[in-house]
């Protein structure tokens, strides 16, 4: 017997029928045909069908459908930005952190879901993120290599608003005591403010992806997109840079 679902996906709100036995992952993948999380042991063994539930990670295959009800589901479709891979998604790229690939799209989301709670994680609560994600190809050090490079490009991120939100604020109150209009010398840390921080070197460009996180082209001499977190106003979600050499991996 089949039931309606409504999932919100990715920020998409679908409505699906499904049988009602059926799990998270099987409406994924058979009934909205989001086929980017795997299905690999169907029993919660191995983490490949990893997908985040209001933004926990959630083992899709031993997830009734029905529980996904109400809640906020992001997929590894729902990463990246139109035509830019997501800071992780670069990493992993860079770093060689995905051989055969099968596990990565869990393994990405365990990690997206860590630098949410957490954007500066040790080596070891990334081993601990990822715990429950098994990898048959890479040996885990690339993998523990790509989510520390896309923490450090996060954190690189934060520290550039940091500077240009001081320089804002700097200029402001340098506005205001001369006397200027409209100049605030407390500019609120949303996300266009940001995006036009990072965009000072050159003309900036704006797009919400499907979870209503907004990305930031920056133009200029050392191009940086950031994926800022427009629900969650001074905090930045996760970058995608040009890689500056600081941050390349060594090996
Ligand atoms: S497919 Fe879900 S844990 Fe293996
Ligand atoms: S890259 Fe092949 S299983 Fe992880």
């Amino acid at each position: 017997m089949k039931a309606i679902v409504a999932l919100t996906i990715n920020g998409d709100r679908h409505e699906v029928a499904v049988p009602e036995h059926w799990t998270l992952l099987e409406a994924l993948r058979y009934g909205l045909g989001l086929t980017g999380s795997k299905q690999g042991c169907d029993k919660g063994d191995c983490g490949a069908c990893t997908v985040l539930l209001d933004d926990v990670p959630v083992l899709a295959c031993i997830t009734p459908v029905w529980e996904a009800e109400g809640g906020h589901v992001t997929t590894v479709e729902g990463l990246a930005g139109p035509g830019a891979l997501s800071p992780l998604q670069q990493a992993f790229a860079e770093t060689g952190a995905a051989q055969c690939g099968f596990c990565t799209p869990g393994i990405l989301m365990s990690a997206h879901a860590l630098l949410l709670r957490d954007p500066a994680p040790t080596r070891d609560a990334i081993k601990d993120a990822l715990a429950g994600n098994l990898c048959r190809c890479t040996g885990y050090t690339k993998i523990l290599d790509a989510v520390e490079l896309a923490a450090q490009r996060l954190k690189a991120v934060e520290l550039q608003e940091r500077s240009g939100g001081a320089d804002e604020r700097k200029s402001g109150g340098d506005a205001a005591s001369s006397g200027s209009v409209g100049a605030s010398p407390t500019v609120p840390a949303t996300a266009g403010v940001r995006a036009d921080t990072l965009a000072s070197a050159g003309s900036a460009g704006e797009w919400p992806d499907a979870n209503g996180h907004v990305h930031a082209n920056a133009a200029g001499p050392t191009p940086t997109d950031a994926h800022a977190d427009a629900t969650a106003p001074g905090r930045t979600e996760f970058i995608r840079s040009s890689a500056p050499p600081l941050f390349r991996s060594e090996g």
